[in-house]
């Protein structure tokens, strides 16, 4: 694992977008792998402002999303189909049938979780982005006895639930259910980019990269992927010395 620790807030989502834009420099046609949440929107923020200078085109790009709550209409403000409209895919020239995000509204989610994944198998991810749940989560992949290689349903622990309230009224309103992408196929991108904010946040990652690798930590399977980047700010990066 590659740590790198930036220290200058206004760097973190430059640092991130340089990593995801030579990528996309040298292979125009790229498959990423997308988050949502607070920590990369500065990533977002900043590949637009790389795409507005001309550097990079995004129309060959094909894109997958970690996840999707169940039962949000897509056009709900804190649906994640929402949020990747709003926070990137508007702004640049890609083509918005090649972004995907699981159906959250599908009548069958079960069904929607196989078409994801026969889409996923049509193609490798080039570059994942992740974030980290403070509770050790990837995707939505929470800690559990057991974890799934593909996309399926899962039940959103409380915890969850009450860190994204804050994109709601209230944390009744969070749905209780999400459709992930597994950790098989997480594991199975050719390069991860996990960032990582805030001293919330240092305890979590640092029992990720440095403890025991366990699915009652999702992230510390990450251990064991040859290709991964952690960027971390000054804050989440504490422990690290
Ligand atoms: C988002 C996702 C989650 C978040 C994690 C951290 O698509 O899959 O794993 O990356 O919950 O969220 P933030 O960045 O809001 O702290």
């Amino acid at each position: 694992v590659n740590l790198v620790k930036v220290s200058k807030q206004e760097d973190f989502g430059k640092v991130a977008a340089y990593i995801v834009s030579s990528l996309v420099q040298t292979s125009p046609r790229a498959v990423l792998g997308l988050a949502t949440g607070g920590t990369p929107v500065d990533l977002y923020k900043e590949l637009i402002n790389i795409f507005n200078q001309g550097v990079i085109s995004f129309s060959k790009v094909k894109t997958f999303n970690l996840d999707e709550y169940v039962g949000l209409p897509a056009d709900h403000p804190a649906s994640y189909r929402a949020f990747m409209n709003k926070h990137l895919f508007d702004h640049i020239d890609i083509d918005m049938n090649n972004t995907h995000v699981p159906n959250g509204q599908a009548a069958n989610p079960d069904q929607e979780c196989s078409r994801y994944d026969a889409m996923l198998s049509e193609s490798v991810i080039d570059l994942q982005v992740l974030g980290i749940g403070h509770n050790g989560h990837i995707g939505f992949n929470e800690p559990a006895d057991q974890l799934m290689p593909g996309t399926h349903v899962v039940d959103l622990l409380p915890e969850t639930r009450e860190a994204n309230a804050r994109y709601f009224q209230s944390v009744d309103e969070v749905p209780a259910q999400a459709i992930t992408m597994g950790v098989g196929t997480i594991m199975k991108s050719r390069q991860i980019l996990l960032m990582v904010r805030g001293a919330d946040k240092a305890e979590i990652i640092h029992r990720a990269l440095t403890g025991p690798i366990t699915t009652l930590c999702p992230a510390s399977l990450l251990q064991l992927h040859p290709n991964v980047t952690v960027l971390m700010d000054g804050e989440a990066g504490r422990l690290f010395g």
